[in-house]
């Protein structure tokens, strides 16, 4: 009975090691603010933010991060209008806190980077403010690489018709 118990412990230390939790799967973290694209004052304050996450790169507390375009239209697996914030593994809790300070009433869905999108997209996502649904049909399941947060150009968008 006692060496019954012992192999079910020893199974169990097993299975709970080779599950075990790996940081570096993670390459970075993606923060992605919503706005509603027909609002005047949504659009504005998304616009605004997005300035202000830029001065943060250069200038402040996000050095690891880069902004990505402002989607004007659904796009990917986002419902309403957005723009992606990377941040390198090592920017995370500063990327954390200037968004939870600073995001005003848009809601962030914040989620890993690792090679699986769908589940970084789902059981590993986190929103800030009121959570959305999110189209799944664009993701794939296994990338097999991650996006690792490289920089990119800053580039402020196109006015759109309604801010002319
Ligand atoms: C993240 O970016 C910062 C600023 O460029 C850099 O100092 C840091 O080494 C980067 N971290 C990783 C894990 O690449
Ligand atoms: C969101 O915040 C802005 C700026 O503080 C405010 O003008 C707007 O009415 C707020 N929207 C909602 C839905 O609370």
């Amino acid at each position: 009975m006692k060496s019954i118990l012992l192999l079910v412990i020893t199974l169990a230390a097993i299975v709970l090691t080779t599950n075990a939790w790996d940081e570096s799967e993670i390459t970075g973290y993606h923060f992605h603010t919503y706005f509603f694209q027909n609002n005047k004052n949504s659009y504005q304050r998304a616009l605004l933010f997005r300035r202000q996450v830029h001065e943060e790169i250069e200038h402040g507390s996000l050095k690891g991060c880069r902004v990505n375009h402002f989607n004007v239209v659904p796009t990917g697996p986002h419902p309403i209008g957005s723009f992606e914030t990377c941040c390198n593994s090592s920017s995370l809790s500063h990327g954390m806190s200037w968004f939870m300070l600073n995001r005003g009433n848009h809601s962030v869905l914040f989620h890993p980077l690792t090679r699986y999108e769908i589940i970084d997209h789902t059981d590993r996502v986190m929103f800030l403010g009121s959570p959305l649904f999110i189209d799944l049909t664009p993701l794939e399941a296994d990338r097999h690489e991650a996006d690792t947060c490289d920089p990119i150009p800053y580039v402020e968008p196109t006015p759109q018709p309604h801010e002319q």
